[in-house]
């Protein structure tokens, strides 16, 4: 007798080739038309799967596992896992999984993106000559910050914060970082990087970048007070999590020139960020899209595949965020 597949759904658009690696282990529910799910929904296209691959929109929490009495896997395609109740998986004996490590270089490389468009001015400028503004060459045009030789002040030092740090020897940085623990001194050789408290960080600081994943420890992280330590000619960049910066506080910041700049890939309560952000000229806004390279989203998707695989077969998926 042929045995069942197991049910999983793939809660959004992936590519052909991993949905292809996936129907051989499973019988595939999957929303190729992309639309984002309420809840709702994705409780009842849920209710019956054994495993789900979905991304940082869908939320997992307690009430959702209620629902889903055969559910065993989650697995993210992100590293961030915010959107997913570790905990409730962990009481539900859900397993549930992220794509670490395949998206930092990638990632890093978007920072370095947001860093140098953010101190150059660069979409602030592209900006004024498509509006046909350019009328001649002047000396004090976009005045930008330098980067070269500037101090870059890190929070978090983690995979993707160190690979930030090893891009800034290129332009002989000065490079220190903050993070909840003081990271192992070979790791600190290779980044370059000294450890400063938080506050000397801020004040120190002629670019502020964010690497730490989003928890309530970390919800505003960088609030009014914090803005106020930074130099006034100093810019904020985030490309980990909305939630990690106050963004009204931000915006305030932005607009009375407490700080001269950001560049921000990610936003609190995103895609419905604030509107307020698109009335300032000295902010560089990306919709999430700093691991979205070709190769990278590949790879966290099949990752995330593979992690499935795993996960209902072996019990053992390779990225496993509550072993038991
Ligand atoms: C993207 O934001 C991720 O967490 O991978």
């Amino acid at each position: 007798m042929k045995t069942m597949k197991p049910k999983i759904l793939v809660t959004r658009e992936v590519f052909d080739d991993v949905l292809e690696y996936l129907s051989k282990y499973f019988e595939v529910a999957s929303n190729q038309s992309d639309q984002p799910m309420e809840s709702e929904t994705l409780a009842v296209k849920l209710s019956d799967k054994q495993g789900a691959m979905i991304t940082l929109s869908e939320k997992i929490d307690a009430t959702l596992l209620a629902r889903c009495p055969n559910l065993k896997a989650v697995c993210n395609i992100a590293v961030g896992y915010n959107n997913i109740d570790i905990e409730a998986c962990r009481k539900a004996g859900v397993m549930a999984t992220n794509t670490p490590g395949v998206l930092d270089d990638t990632t890093g490389d978007f920072t370095w993106t947001l860093i140098l468009a953010t101190a150059r001015r660069l979409t602030e400028a592209e900006a004024y000559l498509r509006a046909g503004q350019w009328d001649k060459w002047k000396l004090k045009q976009f005045l930008g910050l330098d980067v070269h030789h500037a101090t870059l002040g890190i929070f978090g030092l983690g995979r993707i914060g160190q690979v930030v740090a090893r891009r800034a020897t290129g332009f002989e940085m000065k490079v220190i970082y903050h993070d909840v623990h003081r990271v192992v001194p070979e790791i600190e050789q290779a980044s370059h990087a000294r450890f400063v408290s938080k506050e000397e960080l801020l004040s120190q600081a002629d670019i502020v970048t964010i690497h730490v994943p989003y928890s309530p420890a970390t919800h505003h992280l960088i609030g009014k007070s914090e803005l106020e330590r930074m130099k006034p000619t100093a810019i904020l960049i985030n490309a980990s999590r909305g939630g990690v910066v106050d963004d009204a506080a931000l915006i305030e910041a932005l607009r009375s020139g407490t700080i001269a700049g950001a560049g921000l890939d990610v936003f609190e309560n995103e895609p419905k960020f604030n509107p307020e952000f698109l009335g300032l000229k000295n902010v560089v806004l990306a919709p999430h899209i700093a691991s979205s390279s070709k190769a990278t989203r590949h790879k966290m998707a099949m990752l995330a595949a593979e992690n499935l695989v795993a996960a209902l077969t072996t019990g053992k998926p390779p990225n496993l965020l509550n072993p038991v």
